[in-house]
């Protein structure tokens, strides 16, 4: 077997970043060697502690779990989504909090450069969240950017509407200027967005699934996603049902899931006042000529998947 590939999480656990551990942690190839948490669906603390469960869910005390930043770069946290994840992040199932001392003594940015120089060209960064913690990391440690091989982040739209505003998606307008440092420091970047995140739906009939597998993981995944699918369901599709962004990224970071239409683009990020701030304005002039890879492309940008996420995560997830 091929020696796993290391890679760092960086998320705001959440159900979709959670569902994204399990999966990374049942895949064969994937070795996750630290995760990072930032605001975004709760505090970094609590999504840190919701991250902890996750691991001891999946028996992985051992990875380091590290708190990062609680506020964007510039100005201060305007909103938490725990409308849709739930106060406690974890779809309020009265799952007990994890024990704080589990914690890594590291901060996010410190555990980020310590990793990125232990696996020297190998380490992979799959961001799931507000993209503070590695544009502070980058700041603090520029090394990391030749260091890391690359970075498959969730977040943006690219030729669809936003869904925390009419032009941007959450974890871009977050922390806009942090997305606009990941995409202009010149490393190997993969966007996923929700041009492809919209369209690749779990149903109550996948819950179903995976209450009937009655493992640890599959009814812990089911349960959290309850209040997801009623609040993420009727807001965007008008029946209970989710999209599962950050376990689609996961899977597009281990080739599990290869888009069929992944060009090559430039991105940049609205980093104005207006209302498209936290819009990611990706040239997607080439649709008409089959989208060649841009010569002043920044990163790849997944515009379409086949569908066959759903079952291939119920696979993983043991249903
Ligand atoms: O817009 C969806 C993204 O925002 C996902 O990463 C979800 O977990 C939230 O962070
Ligand atoms: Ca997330």
């Amino acid at each position: 077997m091929a020696t796993a590939t290391p890679v760092l999480v960086d998320c705001d656990t959440g159900v979709d970043d959670a569902i994204a551990l399990l999966y990374l942690l049942a895949h064969p190839e994937v070795d996750v060697v630290g995760i990072t948490s930032v605001f975004g669906n709760n505090t970094a603390r609590t999504c840190a502690l919701n991250t902890l469960r996750v691991l001891e869910l999946a028996g992985r005390e051992d990875i380091p779990v590290a708190v990062g930043s609680e506020n964007p770069l510039v100005g201060e946290v305007t909103y938490l989504a725990t409308h849709v994840h739930g106060g406690d992040g974890l779809g309020d199932t009265g799952i007990p909090p994890a024990d704080e001392s589990a914690l890594s003594p590291l901060s996010a940015t410190a555990l980020i450069s310590q990793l990125a120089q232990q696996f020297e060209g190998q380490l992979r960064i799959l961001a799931v969240g507000p993209l503070t913690n590695i544009a502070r990391a980058m700041d603090a440690d520029p090394a990391i950017v030749s260091r890391v091989r690359d970075i498959v982040f969730m977040g943006g739209a690219a030729d669809v509407a936003g869904n925390q505003s009419a032009a941007a998606e959450a974890n871009i307008i977050h922390d806009p200027e942090a997305a606009r440092a990941v995409l202009s420091a010149g490393w190997k970047a993969t966007m996923v967005p929700l041009d492809v995140t919209m369209t690749e739906i779990l149903t109550d009939d996948d819950r179903a699934a995976l209450v009937a597998a009655n493992t640890p993981v599959s009814t812990f995944v089911a349960a959290i996603t309850d209040l997801y699918f009623d609040g993420y369901g009727a807001d965007s599709f008008g029946h209970r049902c989710s999209p599962c962004h950050d376990a689609l990224a996961a899977a597009i970071l281990t080739g599990e899931v290869v888009p069929e239409v992944m060009p090559l683009l430039h991105v940049e990020v609205d980093c104005t006042d207006g209302p498209g701030r936290g819009a990611t304005i990706a040239d997607t002039r080439g649709r008409w000529k089959g989208f060649p890879d841009q010569s002043g492309g920044n990163c790849r940008v997944a515009l379409k998947t086949d569908g066959s996420f759903p079952a291939k995560l119920l696979a993983r997830l043991g249903a």
